[in-house]
């Protein structure tokens, strides 16, 4: 098992640039699975999930290769209409297969997404809408089977309960091919949503209204592969603005868009930063003491729940108590456990978090317990005082590209072991 070990203390200066919005050129690659032929990716990053999708889509009976950031997948010939198990209990994400498979062959079987560290991840959203659709659902030896009826599918008007990203594209891409017009009402409007959107409109479909909470598809007749460059990752780069405003900076971080941003910026300097906003960068400083502030998280535009763990780590030394509000997952304050064995004082409340603000945190040995608190881990090992050691990076290797390397490159005393 590999850990990354962190001296603290350095100021955090320079450039780091992003890579492809994880949380998009995932469900880009589930959505290649409906066009017949090479569809290709551009911006995609090397991150763990990737593979895992890359080996779903395999055995779906694609064929993708890779060239750099560019990513290959040949989907001409589909073999399967069975996400294994080893996949979907590895990686949630490969859930969104469900739509994709439903469009080109009729017909899906997905495993149960099993819980994972920051909640229980129903997708019973996603089922009730397919049935709107028309499908038919059944549960069995742990798995979901979804079959589209000899009629096929009908448009539908579906109002989700929750702005759920996941059901949102799910649906989406169930619906593209089904003649009329389906509205799905109060959708998600995260900017990977509209990636999604603008990636199904080059490949044929015909959706308006991406990014807001209405969104209609009116059913085209077949998609063919189309070229697409991924978004920014606008949580890869929240997470090295808050390393610059935890150590000080200033820090650049290029490569998406600060619009994606907007929320995140606005608490960094009311927390005490000084941000400037380029059109493709952001550059954070801060001189003074962190500022206590409290968050509510929130669907997007709201302040994001996968920066929820990188404010606490900032929190944590902040000149008072803040509150931290998670209302998107039921449990994603793991983490805190593990940032209280560096010194820091949090209190959880169900869904708040008060963290009262200490002078300094200590280096000690931790364990990440999910994708974003160990990276928030990783950026309060850079504040605090001697050496902090993570371990079970791969949880930070499913959603980071060369995390380390970036940090290294900005200045900090950071490394991987063995
Ligand atoms: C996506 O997860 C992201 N993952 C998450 O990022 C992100 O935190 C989340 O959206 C919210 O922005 C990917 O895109 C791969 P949801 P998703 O459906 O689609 C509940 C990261 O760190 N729910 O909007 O699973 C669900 O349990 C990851 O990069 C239902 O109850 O998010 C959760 O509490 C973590 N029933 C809430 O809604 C459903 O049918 C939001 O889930 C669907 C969701």
């Amino acid at each position: 098992m590999e850990s990354i070990i962190v001296c603290g203390g350095a100021r955090l200066t320079g450039e780091v640039s992003v890579s492809g919005a994880k949380n998009s050129a995932l469900k880009l690659m589930a959505a290649s699975l409906m066009a017949p032929g090479v569809s290709r990716l551009r911006n995609v990053p090397h991150i763990a999930d990737v593979e895992v999708m890359s080996q779903v889509l395999q055995a779906l009976g694609a064929h993708v290769s890779r060239d750099g950031d560019v990513l290959e997948i040949d989907a001409s010939e589909l073999t399967s209409h069975e996400a294994p198990y080893e996949f979907v209990a590895q990686m949630r994400a490969s859930t969104a297969v469900l739509g994709p498979l439903i469009t080109r062959l009729g017909e899906a079987v997905v495993a149960m997404p099993g819980g994972c560290n920051i909640g229980s991840r129903k997708i019973d959203m996603h089922l009730r809408g397919l049935e709107a659709l028309g499908a038919e659902v059944h549960f069995g030896h742990g798995s979901i089977d979804v079959t589209v009826p000899a009629e096929g599918l009908s448009p539908a008007q579906v109002t989700l309960d929750f702005p759920s990203v996941g059901a949102t594209e799910n649906l989406l891409m169930a619906s593209v091919l089904v003649t009329g017009e389906t509205v799905i009402e109060n959708a998600a409007r995260e900017p990977e949503i509209v990636d999604l959107i603008n990636y199904l409109g080059a490949m044929g479909a015909d959706i308006r209204g991406g990014g807001t909470s209405t969104v209609t598809v009116t059913g085209v007749s077949e998609l063919h592969p189309a070229d697409h460059t991924v978004i920014g990752d606008r949580v890869e780069a929240g997470t090295y603005l808050v390393a610059g405003a935890i150590t000080g900076g200033p820090v650049t971080v290029r490569g998406f868009d600060p619009i994606h941003l907007e929320i995140v910026v606005t608490k960094l300097e009311a927390a005490g930063s000084e941000v400037e906003v380029g059109d493709d960068w952001v550059t954070v400083r801060r001189d003074g003491p962190v500022r206590a502030i409290d968050i509510q998280t929130l669907p997007y535009p709201g302040f994001p729940t996968d920066m929820q763990a990188q404010f606490m780590a900032m929190l944590a030394l902040a000149n008072g108590n803040s509150i931290i509000t998670e209302n998107v997952f039921e449990n994603r304050f793991m983490f805190a456990d593990e940032l209280m064995r560096m010194g820091a004082d949090v209190r959880i409340e169900g869904h708040h978090a008060l963290v009262k603000g200490v002078p300094s945190l200590s280096g000690a040995p931790v364990r990440s317990t999910d994708l974003r608190g160990g990276a928030a881990l990783v950026l309060a090992a850079l504040a605090a005082e001697g050496e902090t050691r993570v371990g079970d990076i791969f949880h930070i290797d499913r959603g980071y590209d060369r995390f380390c390397d970036k940090l290294a490159a900005l200045g900090a005393d950071v490394r991987r072991e063995s």
